[in-house]
């Protein structure tokens, strides 16, 4: 972890903060001053602010319902950040495991722990996200069978990875997938001609949202944390 990061994680103090003490070179790593506020540290390392040894405060692992008109970024843009609903110290130094559209809604997992998230976002570790789609024509049957096999996505190499399509209803389809593309699984109803009117995200991994009432959070056991490890 960078040592402006590991400071704010075990301070009151905003990475603004941080940096201003580490270029006053007040900031020891195993009783070497280091000014650089990009230097790695690990969290068993002695680092000091002015001669106070500092412990990490322990990474967090939240799930939350985020509601529509809301967005998954650290910064407020047209919508307000969903971090905003989570009532904890240093909420915005936190990030999202998985973004979804504003006009998603669903579950998102929050964390601090960059690593630990890797196994959540990254295509190469499988981590299976379920998806309730309301579409604006009926889904056809073959539809199922187009997903397994993967579709072309308008500007991307490949095509998409398998993914399972389990039809609810003429309008209505659970979708997994283990790979989050830009708008995915709208660019995937719009590969089959299709379209994508509403958006639900249900599931990632075995962590399912369940009746987690919209707007709020909840700390992850530690049985669902390590389920992504
Ligand atoms: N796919 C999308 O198109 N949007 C989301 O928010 C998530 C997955």
């Amino acid at each position: 972890m960078r040592l402006d990061k590991f400071i704010c994680k075990s301070t009151e103090l905003t990475r603004t903060e941080a940096k201003k003490l580490l270029k006053k070179g007040e900031v020891t790593v195993n009783g070497d001053v280091i000014t650089n506020p990009a230097t790695q540290v690990h969290e068993n390392n002695d680092i000091r602010v002015d001669g106070r040894q500092l412990t990490a405060r322990k990474s967090r692992y939240i799930m939350l319902h985020k509601p529509a008109n809301t967005i998954c970024s650290n910064v407020d843009e047209l919508y307000p950040s969903v971090l905003h609903y989570l009532d904890v110290d240093k909420a915005f130094d936190m990030h999202i495991a998985g973004r979804l559209d504003a006009d998603t809604t669903g579950l998102v997992i929050v964390t601090d722990d960059g690593r630990w998230s890797h196994n959540i976002i990254s295509p190469k570790k499988d981590c299976a996200k379920t998806y309730r789609v309301w579409s604006r024509d009926v889904i056809q049957p073959d539809t199922i069978e187009k997903f397994a096999q993967g579709v072309q996505l308008q500007g991307e190499k490949g095509l998409t990875r398998p993914a399972t399509l389990n039809i609810v209803s003429d309008k209505e389809a659970l979708l997994t997938i283990t790979e989050g593309k830009y708008h995915q699984v709208k660019r995937m109803f719009a590969a089959v001609g299709n379209k994508v009117m509403g958006l639900h995200r249900e599931q990632i991994g075995s962590l399912l949202l369940e009746q987690l009432p919209e707007g709020d959070w909840r700390y992850l056991t530690e049985e669902e944390v390590n389920s992504f490890k």
